[in-house]
Formats: C-alpha cells, structure tokens, sequence
C-alpha cells in the first residue's frame, strides 16, 4: 500500500481522500485555515477524521511551513509516495512539496506556467499553439498602451487570478481606467487567500469572442489524454461569471475531437505530465483558442457531474494516476447526460423573512441533486466571483437538452420561491450547433 499527502482539499475532492482510504492507502491531509471558506466545516472536518496524519499550515507561498506542517503531522515523508492538491489555491504548495520530498506529483515548474496566465501563453506561442493577443501590465498607462494595440475589447485579469477575482472586460480607455481604479477596492474586499495570492501584475488579452468548454486533461508521466469534454454555461449579462457546466459538451463529436487534442497540446507544451488538469478553452469563429489552464483537476461541482454520467470515477483515477496503479488512461465513457447550474442573486438582496428552513426540499425530487445554504432572512451577494452562489441544482437525462431544461427551469422557481432575481446563463451558443430540446421541457422565456 502507498501514501499519499494531500496539500488541501476542495470540498468534493474529499471523496479522493474517502478512496485513498478505502483503497487501504495511507494518508496524510495538511490544512490551510485561509481557505476554510472554500467549503462547508463539516468536509474538512471529515478530511481531517479519514486522514492518518493530519496539520495545519498557514500561508501555500510558505514552502517551508508547509513543510514544517508535514512534519507537524507526525508523518514520515521519506514514505510518502506522491503529493496532490485538489485546491487551485494550493496546487503550487503540493507540487513544490512534492519536489522537495522526492515523492510523485506534477512537476513544479510546469505548475508555475499554468498559474501564470502571461508566461503559460508565452508557452504557448513558443510551440505554435493557436493563442489570444495579450500583454502583461503593471500600471493603467501600460495597460492603456498594450489595449490600444491589442484592440478593444479586451479583458483585463490578475496574472495569478483565481475564481474571477479582480477581472473585468473594457471597451474604451475610460472603462480600463475604471478597472484600475477599482482594483484595490475589489481586492480588499477578497478572502484573505484570494487576495494573498496575487501580485502587481494584471493580464490585458484580446477578447475571445465564442462558446466556453473545458477539458478535463489526464497525465501518467507517460500518455496524457483529453479525459472529458464539457460545456460551460455563462451569464447572460457578464459572461465572465460561470453559471454551471454540461457533460457531455454538446459538441458533435469531431469538434470535440478537436477540442480535446488541443487541450492535450497545451497540457504537453506546458510539461504537465503527470496529475488531471482543467483546461478552459473558447470556441471562437477561428478555431479554439485557450481562456487558461488550472494545474489541477477541476473544481466546484463537476467532478460530481462528471461522475454521475461517467464510467470511471474521477477521483479514483486521481489517486490511482499519482500512485501509478491504475489503468491505462483513456477518455471516459458517458452513460448519460448531466447539466448543473449555480444559483446565485443577480442583486444584493435578502432572503423572505418567512422562509421555512426545509424550502429547498420541494425541489429535489425533480432533480439528480442540489444544495441551497439560505435561512430565512438571509443577505445575498450579487454574485461577483464563484464563492458567491449559494446553491446548485443538477439534472440528469438521457438527453442534454433535457437536463440544460430542468436545470433552467428548477433556477428560474428557485428565484420566483425567494422572490430576488438570479443570475441567468446565456442559452444560445455562438458556434456550436444547439441539440433540439423536448418542448414539454424547455427552458422559462
Ligand atoms: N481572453 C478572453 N476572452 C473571452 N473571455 C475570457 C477571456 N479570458 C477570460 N474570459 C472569461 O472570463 C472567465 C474568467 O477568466 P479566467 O478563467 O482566466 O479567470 P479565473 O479567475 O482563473 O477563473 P476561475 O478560477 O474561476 O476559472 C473565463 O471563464 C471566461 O468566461
Ligand atoms: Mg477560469
């Protein structure tokens, strides 16, 4: 049996863990309390039960703290066989960890060129991979000389911005001073381990016109494999908020062939061999074009999509892949149709003050699984980065359109039972042909 040190966690990615375990491995799980906010207590609190050894650390850019906590665990590392993070935020920690301690996991350098949206497309160019105009800014007026040659619009995100932080498309001078001029602001308002992990430098990028996708990319060390396409709902208003994902993608099946080799392209160029990487692209008019590369497997709710329609389970491949025990890679199979969307307010507002604590429960029944954290009276956020929805909704159909319909239709109740308006996804794709939907079933004008 085999041990494997986990560098943080995402919520779902406990269920890696919860494998980990079954499967008789040992485990050690390190802690970051600066990302507590990114799940509910109780699956860290389960993290740390399942875990074998189990510390804390306070700062991922802390290489030797992180490995102080690994001693703290009372872990011996000299027997740790591969180090992972599931947590975007600490991807760096686990693979510089894993460097240190000689033990398997993505390699280090290649993690810092995926994180890094200006040198991971410098990459790019490098190896002729079709790639979007960019430079990397540290002052408006920079910003304002690379935007005018880019061309407007443009989109100006943190070099090292994770979950939306900081980001917003410009059309003119004028709304890319704005930017600047709000960044401090938006920064202060971040999580503490949001904002940490960014620096002075911002990304000015063409903006690519288009339909969003990932790619769910697997490595062994030896082959690496575009695992599963999926299609990515975003606002109707801001399409830079992600709304919820489809698997599959709803791309005919050469597209996606195409997607996924482009996905591995990327991956190879950027020396990530060995781990699941999440790889956003855009289907423009010109072919696909990356939007960005997370050196680890996604997060919020898609590997649990994934799952439910996939005949592998993710996390399983996860751990078997950085152990190297499983079998041979390849893309999964689907055995169905999954759609989730996130429900999130469209406006600050506030939950009916008479909201019965069970509400939610009325609408499970329609669907393959859902969650909603509201109480009575409750303040709701508009939604300005992924952290602020509070609830998910997932169908599940032998047809996409079907499950995109329930999704839609159960967000759009949702909304009318709380009385504030949600934040809708954009149903039409730009240059993807739409599958035909059940009229009984489609989705609320
Ligand atoms: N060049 C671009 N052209 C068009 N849209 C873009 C571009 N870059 C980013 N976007 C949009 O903005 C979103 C956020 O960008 P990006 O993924 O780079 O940031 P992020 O903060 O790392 O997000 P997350 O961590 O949530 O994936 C993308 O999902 C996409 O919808
Ligand atoms: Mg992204």
């Amino acid at each position: 049996m085999s041990h494997l040190l986990f560098v943080e966690t995402t919520g779902l990615g406990v269920q890696a863990i919860e494998y980990a375990k079954k499967a008789g491995h040992t485990v050690t799980y390190l802690h970051c309390p600066q990302y507590e906010f990114t799940a509910p207590p109780e699956l860290r609190d389960r993290a740390r039960e399942l875990a074998d050894h189990t510390a804390a650390f306070a700062d991922p850019a802390d290489d030797e703290g992180v490995l102080a906590a690994l001693r703290d665990s009372g872990a011996d590392a000299g027997t740790v066989d591969a180090a992972l993070s599931t947590l975007s935020y600490c991807a760096q920690a686990a693979a510089n960890l894993a460097e240190a301690i000689g033990a398997r996991g993505t390699p280090a350098d290649a993690v810092a060129a995926a994180r890094d949206k200006g040198r991971c497309r410098a990459v790019l160019e490098e190896h002729a991979i079709p790639s979007l105009d960019f430079e990397v800014v540290t002052t408006l007026a920079q910003a304002l000389v690379a935007a005018d040659r880019i061309g407007y619009p443009v989109i100006v995100k943190p070099v090292l911005g994770i979950g939306k932080a900081v980001t917003s498309i410009t059309r003119s001078p004028t709304e890319l001073e704005a930017h600047f001029a709000l960044a401090d602001a938006a920064r202060a308002d971040l999580e503490q381990g949001m904002a940490s992990q960014l620096d002075e430098r911002f990304i000015v990028e063409a903006l690519a016109h288009g339909d969003l996708y990932s790619v769910e990319v697997a490595a062994d060390g030896e082959t690496c494999v575009p695992l599963v396409c999926v299609g990515r709902k975003v606002g109707l208003d801001n399409p830079v908020l992600e709304l919820g994902c489809t698997v599959p993608s709803g791309l005919p099946a050469d597209q996606e062939r195409e997607l996924g080799d482009y996905a591995v392209r990327v991956c190879r160029a950027l020396g990530l061999d060995l781990g699941v990487f999440h790889v956003e692209v855009m289907h423009t008019e010109a072919g696909f074009r990356l939007i960005e590369v997370n050196p680890r497997l996604t997060g919020g709710a898609l590997p649990d999509s994934i799952n439910a329609v996939a005949d592998r389970d993710i996390f399983a491949l996860l751990v078997d892949l950085h152990l190297g025990t499983g079998e041979p890679l390849r893309p999964l199979r689907l055995e169905a149709a999954a759609s989730h969307t996130f429900l999130a307010a469209a406006e600050n507002c506030t939950a009916p003050a008479d909201l019965s604590p069970d509400w939610f429960d009325a609408f499970l029944p329609g669907l393959h699984s859902g969650w909603a954290r509201v109480t009575a009276g409750q303040s709701l956020p508009r939604m300005t980065v992924n952290f602020d929805s509070f609830g998910m909704v997932r169908a599940v159909s032998s047809d996409l359109a079907i499950a995109d319909a329930v999704c839609a239709e159960t967000r759009h109740a949702v909304g009318e039972a709380l009385g504030i308006p949600l934040m809708t996804e954009n149903p039409s794709k730009m240059f993807t042909p739409q599958p035909a939907g059940d009229p009984a079933v489609a989705p609320p004008s």
